[in-house]
């Protein structure tokens, strides 16, 4: 055994009560906006996870000073002179691009290593690169980073084929600081881009209509610091939802932002749960066998979340009856199937298409989390299957989830 394994003896019921953790996919494109103001920020709530390490690496190796104090992160801005970053981590996680329009608003100049991330589709960044470029940048693809320059960057009227979160995130750094007016039209209109946008108005930005599909934004000459506070994440209190889901269990998780959860508290009404709701709360009671769901399909918000997928797929393999699943964001977000088929679990997948015949008794297996999302959902899947799982590649698990050990106890599991 070592600590990237973990090991759970099921079936065991979920019942308690959890204070969710900061959000992971808000966390990292705040830090990346901190670059563009100068002075001392302070952000409470933030996930103590590897990913938001990482992201401090790069934001130290750029000159930046960082401090933890508990959960309140302080970064001061004020001594970045370094527009090339890399630190250990800068390579393994997606977020890395989102300092190529922070660091181009700041410094003109950036040189970042190719970003990495979960091995769950191909993940260009060609929307990226093209909506920085209409701003004035322009790149330059070098064998082990890609390298960025802007004499002048100026507002432009960018169109996005596809409502990429990244790369909505992406203009929205670039533009805060440009010369005059930039219109983000087709952009994504995820809880973070929202965050993302708050945060940047408490920065002295002018931002307008975040949330909606045209984000409107007036170039300013400075933005100064500013402390805010992340809110929890949404999937990871979905994962406990959907592991409450398929142990017959009961959870109330405190300090979630509800409007985030978009239409899953519905859906695990359809599935058969009792839930309530209050402004920043959820209980979830589960008292039989899920029921089973014709069809769910991903998509952007708010539509139901491609990070909740293999969690839904693991809760659906135990629902009394046939289940159909349709991935439309990510190709490669069905590997989980196999480690559940290990398990015992009755799923047929192909492509973007996934059938899961429920009724399956889950029973412990040796099984491989082989990216951050479906890691977490195996662990669901363990807590209702008969006898031990383990769990191995748990270091794609802590990326975004704190301290899912710690998590589980609170919520009765016992590991
Ligand atoms: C973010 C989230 C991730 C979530 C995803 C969708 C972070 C750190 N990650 O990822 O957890 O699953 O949103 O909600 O916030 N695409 C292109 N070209 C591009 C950019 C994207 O073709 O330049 C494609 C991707 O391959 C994918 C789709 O667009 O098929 C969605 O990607 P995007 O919304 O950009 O996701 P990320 O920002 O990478």
């Amino acid at each position: 055994m070592d600590g990237n394994e973990l090991y759970i003896n099921g079936p065991q019921r979920m019942h308690g009560e959890l204070l969710i953790q900061g959000s992971k996919n808000a966390a990292l494109p705040i830090l990346a906006a901190a670059v563009l103001g100068t002075g001392i920020f302070i952000l409470h709530h933030c996930p103590r996870i590897s990913d938001v390490e990482h992201m401090l690496e790069m934001l130290e190796d750029a000159g930046c000073r960082v401090k933890w104090e508990g959960h309140m992160l302080i970064v001061d801005t004020r001594y970045l002179d370094n527009y090339q970053v890399n630190g250990n981590g800068a390579g393994k996680m997606r977020s890395t691009v989102t300092l190529l329009g922070s660091i181009l608003g700041r410094m003109h100049r950036v040189a970042i290593p190719y970003p990495g991330g979960c091995t769950i589709g191909k993940r260009p960044i060609d929307l990226h690169l093209k909506g920085l470029e209409q701003l004035g940048a322009v790149f330059e693809h070098q064998e082990h980073a890609l390298v960025g320059s802007a004499q002048r960057l100026h507002g432009a009227e960018v169109y996005l084929d596809f409502p990429s979160v990244g790369a909505t995130e992406n203009i929205l750094l670039a533009s805060v600081l440009a010369d005059g007016m930039t219109t983000i039209h087709g952009a994504a209109m995820e809880p973070e881009i929202v965050e993302l946008a708050s945060f940047l108005r408490k920065m002295g930005a002018k931002v307008r209509g975040d949330g909606t599909p045209v984000i409107l934004i007036e170039g300013v000459k400075t933005l100064h610091a500013a402390e805010y506070i992340i809110p929890s994440d949404r999937i990871v209190a979905g994962t406990y939802l959907f592991g409450a889901m398929m142990t017959k269990g009961e959870a109330r998780l405190l300090h979630v932002p509800m409007a985030h959860l978009g239409n899953i508290p519905k859906l695990l009404q359809q599935m058969g749960a009792l839930v309530e709701t209050e402004e920043d709360c959820i209980y979830v009671n589960m008292k039989r066998q899920c029921s089973s769901l014709p069809y769910v399909v991903t998509a952007p918000f708010p539509g139901f979340p491609t990070d909740l997928q293999s969690a839904l797929v693991a809760a659906l393999s135990t629902a009394s009856g046939m289940s159909f699943i349709e991935e439309k964001i990510f190709e490669a977000r069905f590997q989980i199937v196999p480690e559940l088929q290990k398990m015992g679990a009755s799923i047929a997948s192909e492509e973007s298409f996934a059938l899961i015949d429920g009724n399956a008794r889950l029973r412990g297996a040796r099984v491989e989390a082989k990216e951050l999302r479906g890691g977490a959902a195996l662990i669901m899947a363990a807590l209702a299957a008969e006898g031990e799982t383990c769990i191995y590649g748990m270091e794609y698990v802590r990326r975004g989830y704190e301290d899912i050990n710690g998590d589980l106890k609170k919520l009765g599991i016992v590991i």
